[in-house]
């Protein structure tokens, strides 16, 4: 096998020493182009590293070598009077302490720019820390969608389960969730976090990193690509884990509007990630990615091959409206006058968002008539409140077609058709 790290470890000095010399020739764009280069040299590096210590010192290098760029772009340089022509052979002697001062410029203008780096660390390494999220959300309170659970706990299983000595299985790392709104995405994602982290055993618990891709984009815009690296690069630390990338479409929505370097960054930053070079041939690393979006038609084939598996979050069908539905008023405790089965013919179209909006309203029509001194109650001081029970009866037939009318499915028939065709299309 040819020793990639060899060959970027020498482009990369020479890449440096050019830098320099464009430096000390007073060529600051072409400078700043080659600091650019390097970043990008250190970070192809910091993708080979044979372990996690070096992996960090290349992308700690590459932030530093990107910053010099933007230093020198920026005018931040040394005065306009140190700068000699030190790089050409030419060059008499009286131009070279000049030369020289500007040397010193340039190793203080990277220890500089280092420093400032090092505090940027701290902080991404901390947004990235303030992504990881716990939840209560469990398999049980996801109704219908059982094909969908089982394939994710088939994922996980897989994953984290030993091999056999001397065998090595393929793992699932990438899966995409795509359907309409409120369809359950986002809970089957928080149910696998929680799944996952109650185990008993400690050493067996996984991490979840919760990203929401849009706020990726405005909240840190310019260093979302970076956020990213540091993200995969935690996760990989904390292994077995998960990044969950939700509003994935976010990433394409750049295509439309002005492409900037920031998004373009972002975007070969995540593919690098979903191809896991980080992690080839180390199979003590596992990091799943779930991605999620509503909108799956505007990802572009780079993005989309990248994904082992995508699956179909669809609107509920009857069955699967039963069961939300009973999670939602038999499991609750409320008695009802109209059968299930009736209940679910009138919720045609719902998703899952609309059947538990459909479930509040149904609820507070009967509480509210049947406690209508229940605000004036806080007038009269919290220890009247604490001490009323509520009144409750059975739901009636009005109670439900009142909320009924109130809701309206946010999806429509043709709309579930385009998630379907477009399934058909991926599978061809
Ligand atoms: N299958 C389901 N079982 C029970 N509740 C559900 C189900 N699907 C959705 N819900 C309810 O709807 C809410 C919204 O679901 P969720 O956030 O998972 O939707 P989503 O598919 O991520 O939607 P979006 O595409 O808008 O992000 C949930 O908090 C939950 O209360
Ligand atoms: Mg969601």
């Amino acid at each position: 096998m040819v020793d990639l790290s060899t060959d970027l470890r020498r482009a990369l000095v020479q890449t440096l020493e050019r830098a320099r010399k464009r430096y000390l020739a007073g060529e600051d764009a072409r400078a700043a182009a080659d600091y650019e280069l390097a970043s990008r040299l250190a970070l192809k590096l910091a993708h080979n590293a044979p372990d996690r210590r070096s992996e960090y010192k290349h992308k700690k290098d590459a932030l530093r070598f990107r910053e010099v760029g933007k230093r020198l772009l920026a005018g931040e340089a040394p005065p306009v009077h140190e700068r000699g022509r030190g790089a050409e052979p030419a060059a008499d002697r009286q131009d070279q302490p000049a030369a020289g001062g500007r040397a010193s410029g340039a190793a203080g203008l990277e220890r500089r720019a280092g420093s400032v780096a090092r505090e940027d660390d701290e902080a991404l390494a901390s947004a990235v820390a303030g992504l990881i999220t716990a939840s209560s959300v469990t398999w049980d309170e996801i109704g219908g969608l059982e094909e969908v659970k089982r394939e994710i706990k088939y994922a996980l299983a897989l994953s984290l389960a030993q091999a056999p000595e001397g065998v090595r299985v393929s793992r699932f790392r990438n899966m995409m969730f795509y359907g309409p709104p409120g369809t359950g995405k986002t809970l089957l994602a928080a149910a696998t976090s929680n799944a996952l982290r109650r185990s008993a055993r400690h050493e067996t618990r996984a991490v979840f990193y919760n990203v929401k891709v849009s706020s990726l984009m405005s909240k840190y815009f310019g260093e979302s690509a970076r956020l990213v690296s540091e993200l995969y690069g935690q996760a990989r630390d904390a292994s077995p884990s998960v990044v969950f990338l939700d509003e994935f479409d976010a990433l394409a929505g750049s295509r439309d509007r002005e492409d900037s370097g920031a998004e373009r960054r972002l975007l070969s930053t995540i593919l690098a990630e979903l191809d896991g070079l980080a992690e080839k041939g180390r199979d003590d690393i596992y990091v799943l990615t779930i991605a999620a979006t509503n909108r799956p038609w505007d990802l572009d084939e780079a993005v989309l091959s990248r994904f082992d598996k995508k699956v179909l979050i669809p609107l509920p069908d009857a069955a699967s409206r039963a069961a939300i539905l009973n999670i939602h008023f038999a499991a609750k405790g409320f008695a009802s006058e109209v059968p299930l089965e009736e209940l679910v013919e009138m919720t045609a179209g719902y998703s899952g968002r609309e059947l538990e909006r459909f479930a509040k309203e149904v609820q507070n029509r009967m509480i509210a008539e049947m406690n209508p001194e229940l605000a004036e109650l806080v007038d009269r001081g919290l220890e009247a409140v604490r001490g009323y029970r509520l009144r409750v009866r059975q739901l009636t037939r009005a109670d439900f077609e009142h909320a009924a009318q109130r809701i309206t499915p946010q999806t429509s028939p043709e709309e579930m058709e385009q998630f379907i065709r477009w399934q058909e299309s991926m599978s061809v």
